[in-house]
């Protein structure tokens, strides 16, 4: 992306600020949706490629796309006819996903403008980005001032940690959507990309992706990606679960889902030899192979995206929580600290 600013019409700035660590790793992210829009990264051979899905210039971001790079919110994945019901009170939030509401809304924290402050941390540089939701927003209760910090660390990791806290009692689940494609964005699709996922069970889905309140044990079914396996080995299955997501898309109950900080997946790309792991706090991780018609968005560099190009690891709480009294509570009440912490680390 060669211009780092853009001014709209009632004078904001759109801005990107670079994040570079000792070993030459780069991350770009944009104060608008709090978005990740490049990812330099080395292969085997030292030789850096971008390794994320997005556009070449900042505008291209402002009109319809699947969430590239994004920072997402209030509350990320479905929650069934957006109806939410906290201390007896009835909230209507934005049906933005047939009928169901999607990532926040129709101007989710992936459409607003945070405040930004770039920072040197003894982790490795950092930008701190915060953005208060007012009341309402989207049909959420309560005035929720959220902060993310992107840092990228001297391990080569790109961390990120949320934090947020409300005035009203409120839900609330925030997580990171880029799409990655270890080869090089634009580079095929990710099909021969291997995975693991730690987890024994995931959460089937209906017709509109909403979960059914199963929890499914992986064993014996594609879902299992207990063992290295490459994401194309099983996807063409006959699998009622893989016709309703297209492909994966879906919840996995992660095994660590201790709300402390540990290793949940791995993702491996043998022609460049470069290794993704992801570490969260999150009791969940949802897996999207980026099953969207071929060409149908993008590109940097001119290159359409193939279907498939790019893959999610977005970790979070479990999608339509608020509907689920069993599934980790996604409820954040006055004087509480929601936080979440992610990192994805390359070697
Ligand atoms: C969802 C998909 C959706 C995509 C883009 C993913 O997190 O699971 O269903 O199409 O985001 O919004």
């Amino acid at each position: 992306m060669k211009e780092s600013l853009v001014v709209m019409s009632d004078g904001t700035e759109l801005r990107v600020y670079t994040l570079r660590n000792a070993d030459g790793l780069e991350a770009r992210i944009a104060n608008y949706g709090g978005i990740l829009v490049s990812l330099k990264v080395p292969d085997r051979d030292g030789k850096f490629s971008d390794i994320v899905l997005g556009f070449d210039k900042l505008e291209e971001y402002l009109k319809e796309h699947p969430c590239f790079g994004a920072t997402i919110g209030r509350y990320a994945n479905r929650i069934a006819a957006g109806d939410v019901c906290l201390d007896g009170v009835a909230y209507q939030l934005t049906r933005n996903n047939e009928g169901n509401h999607l990532h926040g809304g129709l101007m989710g924290f992936d459409k607003v403008v945070w405040t930004a402050k770039e920072r040197q941390s003894a982790d490795g540089p950092a930008l701190d980005l915060r953005y208060v939701s007012r009341d309402g927003e989207e049909g959420y209760p309560g005035t929720l001032t959220a902060e993310v910090t992107y840092t990228l660390t001297n391990d080569n990791g790109l961390k990120i940690e949320y934090t947020a806290a409300t005035d009203k009692t409120t839900i609330i689940n925030l997580t990171h959507h880029s799409y990655f494609n270890l080869r090089d964005a634009g580079a095929g699709d990710i099909l021969a990309h291997e995975l693991t996922i730690d987890a024994d069970y995931f959460l089937p889905v209906d017709l509109s992706s909403i979960p059914t309140g199963e929890v499914r044990a992986v064993k014996g079914t594609p879902f299992d990606f207990t063992k290295l396996t490459p994401i194309g080995a099983r996807i063409a299955q006959e699998d009622l679960q893989l016709v309703y997501g297209n492909g994966y898309n879906h919840n996995w109950v992660l095994n660590s889902a201790r709300r402390t900080l540990a290793p949940v997946a791995v993702v491996h790309e043998s022609s460049s030899g470069r290794m993704m792991e992801a570490f969260t706090t999150a009791p969940g991780l949802q897996f999207f192979s980026g099953n969207f018609p071929g060409g149908r968005f993008g590109g940097k560099l001119g290159k359409p995206y193939p279907s498939r190009s790019g893959l999610c690891l977005e970790a979070q709480h479990y999608p339509d929580s608020p509907h689920h009294a069993e599934f980790p509570s996604t409820i954040l009440r006055p004087g509480e600290i929601y936080s979440q912490t992610t990192i994805y680390r390359f070697r």
